[in-house]
């Protein structure tokens, strides 16, 4: 009989530890929020209604549709201006906490500048935000989401310094009439992307300019600074009353280990990647390597200064410590390495990294979305110990297929990745708080058009009425939040 009790007890332990742990491993933490984002250019369709001005997006694909993968716009997108209400509930059908959206510049101030606003543009994210409050999901708005007026694009857009006083004063506009409802401001998506893709590109993304090989230096310089004047002005006149949090957002990549992968190349390429946005925020100025590698490739290009412009200390300091959280885009790794060419003293590169890949290794139908969850876990790691583990939302994270309903892939890449950031934040103590699924709805990716999708709910772009419906994803996520605990991958064996 005592054996019997003593074997019972130590069989209970055995099983309550194993799912004890894995418990502890598979579930958010309590408090954890869990959103869904869209950005305005890629969802909302309407591009010419009412007073609306012209944004860069939309001169860019009425007028280079042959960089557009399928020649595609986003003139009617989503339809989301006119479908925000089916929307929201989605959303609250999914059971989420936030919905990330972002305001298009040129539907509040038509013609870019502060002197007219758009009373029908202003109703749109008014309604939308009353809309996710009334069911009880919290408005999470990103001010700045790549979609500038084209007027201020001809007047030089983010290589002109004036961007910043331009973009001043539409967040004021932004503060003044979201802000009593919106808790959480992200001041500009992604500056590294449209900088390097729509400032040092034709090929990409608007407004597809190459500019010696420094319109991305300039344009990346210029938004830091118009961020830095947002969270100031926000900080100043609006934090007392608003009571929010507001914070600047940036695409990190991970890595995995691989041949000549070292500490060192890890960091050169950290450094080059994130830290070319974060470390003017959360140390100050841009990282030293960044400065003297640009600094020196410049000199070996007989330019009297270096392609990467230099901060005051005014700026400087001005810039250091402007966010209230990390946010953190974040999608694929790679194995980055030093490019040998250097031992010859060939610079083709300002990073000196070559971010290899494998052949071997999983894609999405984005070519450059390979799947790696462990370079997540390493990213989050390393993010904890150079900026001391600040709070950390992540703000982005998806997979795109070409629109399949039974989108096994897409949960299986969501599986892994959660559970490397569930391991990361119990195992490891990173900060995160919260996490976001990209995205709410099949969406305008950009250059690639319709041709890469990402969202948890398909989108049909053939019918008028531009009709939702559920994908395998949408109810997988649906469990786990209501959960708040992952599920297996479902079998795709009934697969067609
Ligand atoms: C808006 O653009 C659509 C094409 O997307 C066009 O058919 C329509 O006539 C335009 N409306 C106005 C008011 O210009
Ligand atoms: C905002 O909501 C009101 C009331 O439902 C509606 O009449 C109006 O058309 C909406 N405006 C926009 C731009 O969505
Ligand atoms: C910028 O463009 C130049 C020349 O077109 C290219 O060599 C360089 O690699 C690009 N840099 C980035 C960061 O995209
Ligand atoms: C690693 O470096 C060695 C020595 O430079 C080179 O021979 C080898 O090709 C490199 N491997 C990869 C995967 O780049
Ligand atoms: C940036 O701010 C941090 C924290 O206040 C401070 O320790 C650091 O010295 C500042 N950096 C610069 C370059 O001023
Ligand atoms: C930049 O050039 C200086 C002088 O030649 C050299 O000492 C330094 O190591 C170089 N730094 C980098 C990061 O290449
Ligand atoms: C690519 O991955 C395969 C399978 O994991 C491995 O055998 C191979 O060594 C890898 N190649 C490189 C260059 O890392
Ligand atoms: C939408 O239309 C295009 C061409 O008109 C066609 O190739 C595609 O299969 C259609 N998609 C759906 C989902 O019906």
């Amino acid at each position: 009989m005592e054996h019997y009790f003593i074997a019972v007890t130590i069989f209970c332990a055995i099983i309550t530890r194993i799912s004890c742990c894995d418990v502890v491993k598979l579930t958010f933490p309590s408090g954890f929020r869990v959103g869904t984002a869209s950005a305005s250019y890629q969802v909302e369709g309407a591009w010419n209604v009412s007073d609306k001005g012209e944004n860069v997006w939309d001169w860019f694909t009425h007028n280079k549709p042959e960089i557009i993968a399928d020649g595609s716009t986003g003139d009617v997108a989503c339809d989301s201006y006119h479908k925000y209400e089916e929307d929201v509930q989605w959303v609250k059908n999914l059971g989420l906490d936030f919905y990330r959206f972002s305001v298009s510049w040129s539907r509040v101030l038509p013609n870019g500048f502060a002197n007219e606003v758009s009373e029908d543009g202003l109703q749109y994210y008014k309604n939308l935000t009353q809309a996710l409050i009334d069911n009880g999901i919290e408005p999470v708005v990103t001010i700045y989401h790549w979609d500038h007026p084209q007027i201020l694009e001809d007047l030089g857009g983010w290589t002109n310094e004036l961007m910043v006083e331009w973009y001043a004063d539409y967040a004021r506009v932004i503060f003044e009439e979201l802000g009593p409802m919106v808790k959480t401001f992200i001041t500009i998506n992604e500056p590294k992307i449209y900088c390097e893709q729509g400032y040092n590109s034709t090929t990409k993304k608007a407004p597809g300019k190459t500019l010696e090989n420094m319109g991305h230096y300039l344009c990346v310089h210029n938004s830091l600074k118009a961020h830095a004047t947002a969270y100031h002005m926000y900080d100043d006149e609006f934090r007392a009353t608003q009571q929010g949090q507001i914070g600047i957002l940036t695409p990190c990549t991970g890595w995995v280990p691989g041949d000549n992968v070292t500490e060192e190349s890890i960091e050169q390429h950290f450094q080059f990647d994130c830290g070319w946005i974060m470390h003017p925020i959360y140390v100050g100025d841009y990282p030293e390597i960044v400065k003297t590698r640009v600094a020196n490739i410049s000199a070996l290009e007989n330019y009297p200064f270096s392609r990467l412009p230099e901060f005051s200390q005014e700026w400087i300091e001005y810039i250091n410590g402007t966010t209230d959280f990390f946010g953190l885009n974040h999608y694929t790794s790679s194995m980055p390495i030093f490019d040998t060419a250097e031992e010859l003293g060939i610079y083709t590169r300002d990073s000196g990294i070559i971010k290899s890949t494998n052949s071997s290794w999983s894609t999405g139908s984005s070519s450059w979305l390979y799947v790696l969850p462990e370079g997540f876990g390493n990213l989050l790691r390393m993010i904890r110990d150079q900026y001391n583990n600040p709070p950390l939302y992540v703000f982005e994270n998806g997979y795109s297929d070409t629109g399949e309903l039974e989108d096994y892939e897409r949960i299986s890449y969501y599986y892994g990745y959660v559970s490397e950031m569930l391991a990361a934040i119990n195992d490891d103590g990173c900060n995160v708080v919260a996490y976001t699924i990209w995205s709410l709805l099949d969406n305008f990716e950009w250059n690639a058009g319709y041709t890469e999708l990402f969202g948890i709910i398909s989108v049909d772009f053939n019918s008028s009425d531009r009709t939702r419906s559920a994908k395998l994803s949408t109810s997988w996520w649906q469990e786990v939040i209501s959960t708040r605990t992952l599920q297996d991958v479902p079998s795709n064996s009934t697969r067609r």
